[in-house]
């Protein structure tokens, strides 16, 4: 059973969450409201959350005034992420003055780093739950509206991946899933394995029944997450084997996954992905920067040699392969001279998409010792100089796509016009057409006629007989 492995704290009076299963929280308006901030894993994990709560009888809304709970699941990746959840905070104030009933709790990498600490400074929190303890959600607000005890509990676990939880997920086309938790990687400026403790996988039968199950709900679209799905282990199985399984067993549904750490992707994991029609030919694969010595001190395990090679034999394997990328600017000891070798593997590797990113220097990394030699201006000015390069990039590679025709997975109503929907090309190129008749679901063939850095427009070719 649960080993905890770092023991960083727990609640005082803790009851293993199997004495408490039957035991439903009584008395308690059960209206809960959650608010997602960061990466997709929390996302995720706000479903988890949504299910966990289900079942002892919460219902969600999204009306956050006629809340009894309201939760915050939040993200510590960077500095500001955690100064926008302050800046929440206060704002949370007014419902909790009109409603002195109210929970409040704060989840997710946020409440794993800064823990005690939250309800400490700010008097309006009664709830720190870390991503490893949501099981004892409801014991702790039972706990909190029958004793007034505040609840805390931050335990990271070696085992716990909620195979068992079914997530509580909108409608929608598009789902998350989590197939592992956690990441034994400590890049060095990375706060995620402090946050979200040690790797573990679910397992692969429980996988592949939830994205069968998926597909019956209505999604046709489903991306399996992990901090790096490389390391996922089930068994005998591996990553590329948890592809195939899942490909096999739901062929019509488009499978994506992310992250890729560029130490270990695998030429088999690349031969999957060519061999399934059914899996994206897309890979996210984040450089951070395109200097050795800059990817050397973020102790991030390959060099750019590396990376490239993985790059030119992922084209090979997979020759309409779509790329993207993590870059961080202003990394301490980062000279112009790493910058200008940042800018030039981008021109080489020609992203399709990148998520771009300022250091921001974390408590507990490695990377927290060295001194911040980066002026803050020199870093958004190198990252306003990669952005542009990035923008060139993409408006060439999707201006090259004008004139050609590609399978779109149509996933809603454009935010812009009611008369059009927005959908996704295999490479994950948003792309927007007239709705003409098509349906949300619905994939089609499209003409691209027009684009630009970040967006196809075309018209509906034919429908196709995939769905
Ligand atoms: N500062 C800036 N960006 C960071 N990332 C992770 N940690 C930091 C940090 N301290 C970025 C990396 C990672 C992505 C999820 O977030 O690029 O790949
Ligand atoms: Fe962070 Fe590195 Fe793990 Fe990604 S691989 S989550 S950047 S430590």
């Amino acid at each position: 059973m649960a080993s905890n492995n770092t023991a960083v704290g727990s609640h005082k009076n803790y009851i293993p969450f199997n004495s408490i299963i039957n035991k439903q929280p009584q008395n308690i308006e059960k209206r809960l409201y959650v608010e997602t901030y960061g990466c997709q894993m929390n996302v995720a994990d706000t479903e988890i959350v949504n299910g966990i709560m289900n079942k002892y009888g919460y219902h969600t809304t999204e009306n956050i005034s006629d809340s009894s709970v309201i939760l915050l699941n939040t993200c510590s990746i960077r500095e500001h992420a955690e100064s926008k959840i302050y800046q929440r905070l206060t704002e949370l104030k007014k419902y909790k003055q009109s409603n002195s009933g109210l929970v409040i709790g704060i989840i997710g990498c946020m409440a794993e780093r800064v823990k005690q600490d939250l309800i400490d400074k700010t008097r309006l929190v009664d709830l720190i739950i870390g991503p490893d303890e949501y099981r004892k959600l409801p014991y702790l607000i039972e706990n909190l509206v029958e004793k007034g005890e505040k609840g805390i509990a931050v335990r990271l676990s070696r085992v716990e991946t909620y195979d068992d939880i079914v997530p509580l997920r909108k409608e929608g086309i598009s789902a998350w899933l989590a197939v592992m938790r956690g990441c034994d990687k400590f890049c060095s400026f990375c706060v995620v394995p402090y946050t979200r403790g040690r790797e573990r996988s679910r397992s692969l039968v429980g996988v592949v029944d939830e994205v069968k199950q998926l597909w019956i709900e209505g999604f046709r679209e489903v991306t399996l997450l992990g901090q790096n799905v490389n390391s996922y282990r089930s068994g005998n199985n591996d990553f590329a084997g948890l592809l195939a399984s899942c490909a096999k067993a739901s062929p019509e549904m488009r499978i994506r996954f992310m992250t890729s750490h560029p130490q270990d992707l695998s030429d088999k994991l690349m031969e999957t992905i060519a061999e399934y029609n059914n899996l994206c030919k897309y890979i996210h694969l984040p450089v951070q920067s395109g200097s050795n010595r800059i990817l050397d001190l973020m102790k991030r395990s390959y060099t750019i040699g590396h990376y490239t090679g993985l790059v030119e034999k992922a084209k090979k394997i997979i020759p309409e392969v779509a790329l993207s990328t993590d870059i961080i600017t202003g990394f301490p000891t980062e000279t112009e001279e790493d910058h200008r070798m940042t800018l030039d593997i981008m021109k080489e590797v020609k992203y399709d998409g990148a998520y771009m990113f300022k250091y921001s220097a974390r408590e507990k990394t490695k990377a927290f010792q060295m001194k911040e030699d980066v002026d803050d201006e020199t870093k958004t000015r190198r990252l306003m100089e990669i952005i542009e390069v990035q923008k060139q990039i993409s408006f060439e590679i999707n201006s090259s796509m004008v004139g050609k025709a590609y399978e779109v997975l149509i996933e809603s109503v454009s935010k812009k016009s009611d008369e059009m929907l927005a959908g996704r090309t295999d490479g994950n190129k948003s792309v927007i057409i007239p709705k003409n008749g098509t349906s949300i679901g619905e994939k089609v063939i499209v003409n691209i006629n027009r684009a630009n850095s970040a967006t196809l427009f075309g018209t509906l070719q034919k429908s196709s007989n995939v769905v």
